[in-house]
């Protein structure tokens, strides 16, 4: 039997309690071992439920409880959390987490505390919600150089941006929706501008290769400024606007980047809708593998949480060996990136217009849509962003008395 603890009784919590007491036999049975639940730490009361009298408020009960072999930090947030996750490490006990900015800020050093101590620090959960993605790239995936990931990693702006598509509704309409049913938060900042996406492309990007790559260098856009307008325009030139993170590797140079992206409708991501989650990964031996699922939610996190739980339990005092230093990776700027740019400005006479389009821009594909009159829309060709930039600015300031409303990148 091993004796294992949960930080955070909230919706992930409860959902590991729920899964480990659900699937108790199976569980048991593919861990090798009995899995006995005998804490829970939260500051709350929960008269009435299952945990009742398994709940702590003090965290040293557990620290100092040499039988918890196994802790299940799920409270989110970078403090306590990392305190304490650090501290059970270094008693000896493994930890798995679904906390993504605890693993994207500190993920290599825990992971070397781990290391060092012969035991495991997992964070499945962190990344894709239920879906396998983690465990992929560092155990299934070795055999290859991996030069790609690219995904859909926020469930609450996919279903912002389907919903948007579908219905032609504004951004606020639905994000007021998203709200309601519980998938975006009252303050939705961390979903909407992508900063959630950011530590998620950090952490995938950390693991492919090897290196810390840290999320405030990752060029960061949200979805706060895509209209219905745009989406319009976008279902015109047969796209979906999804929002992306990526990071690509080559020639030794890495760039990592969280942005809307107009793309294909034969794009491997363009079907994924709603609160879906899918990375695709590329490899150089294995070309392309896709992974799909639900990326949020109580019981697919939770799902993650148990299935490290019971890798933790299969490996206790055996690290599963990582590939993440703590060497800083330095990325390179999108700057030098080449990007299509899909451009609308609000315009009093189109004809003169497009022809200021055409003196900065040169060859433009512009794009028209019913019922849209005092404004012109283009799509720009590939060049490097660094350049796209100055070609805006140069456009603002040629084109006095208009606006530019929309840049949205498109993928090539
Ligand atoms: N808020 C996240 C999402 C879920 O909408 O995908 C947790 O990572």
């Amino acid at each position: 039997m091993v004796d294992v603890a949960i930080l955070g009784y909230g919706t992930v919590g409860s959902g590991v309690v729920e899964v480990l007491t659900t699937n108790k036999e199976s569980i048991n049975k593919r861990a090798g071992k009995k899995i006995n639940l005998k804490y829970v730490l939260d500051l709350r009361e929960f008269p009435g439920t299952p945990i009742e009298n398994i709940l702590t408020k003090d965290y040293e009960d557990i620290l100092n409880d040499s039988s918890v072999k196994v802790i299940a930090e799920v409270m989110g947030g970078v403090e306590p959390a990392y305190t304490f996750v650090k501290k059970a490490l270094l008693k000896g006990k493994s930890v798995v987490t679904s906390n993504k900015e605890l693993v994207a800020r500190h993920g290599a050093e825990l992971l070397q505390i781990a290391k060092d101590n012969d035991i495991n620090f997992l964070f499945e959960a962190s990344v894709g919600g239920g879906i396998p993605i983690i465990r992929p790239l560092n155990q299934s995936l070795t055999a290859d150089e991996i030069y790609e990931i690219t995904g859909i990693l926020n469930g609450t702006t996919n279903f912002i941006l389907s919903k948007m598509a579908d219905e032609g509704l504004d951004f606020e309409t639905v994000l007021k929706e998203a709200q309601d049913r519980g998938y975006a938060e009252k303050n939705p900042e961390a979903d909407v501008e992508g900063f959630d996406a950011c530590r998620k492309i950090a952490i995938l990007s950390s693991l492919a290769f090897g290196m810390q790559v840290d999320f405030e260098d990752i060029y960061t856009e949200g979805i706060t400024k895509i209209s219905d307008v745009d989406m319009m325009y976008a279902k015109k030139l047969g796209y979906d606007i999804k929002l992306l993170a990526t990071s690509k590797k080559k020639d030794q140079k890495v760039y990592a980047m969280v942005s809307p992206m107009m793309i294909n409708k034969d794009h491997p991501l363009s079907n994924v809708n709603g609160v879906f989650n899918a990375i695709f990964v590329k490899g150089n031996v294995i070309g392309d593998v896709m992974f799909y699922g639900k990326g949020a939610g109580k019981l697919p996190t939770a799902s993650a949480v148990v299935a490290d739980i019971v890798d933790a339990v299969k490996h206790l005092e055996r690290n599963i060996v990582s590939f993440w230093s703590t060497n800083k990776m330095e990325l390179t700027s999108i700057e030098s990136v080449s990007s299509r740019y899909f451009i609308r400005l609000d315009s009093k006479s189109n004809e003169i217009t497009r022809k200021q389009i055409k003196s900065v821009f040169n060859d433009v594909e512009f794009v028209k849509i019913e019922d849209v009159n005092n404004e012109v829309a283009f799509i720009t060709e590939s060049e490097e962003e660094g350049k796209l930039k100055q070609k805006v600015e140069e456009l603002k300031n040629n084109i006095v008395t208009e606006d530019i409303l929309s840049v949205i990148r498109v993928d090539k």
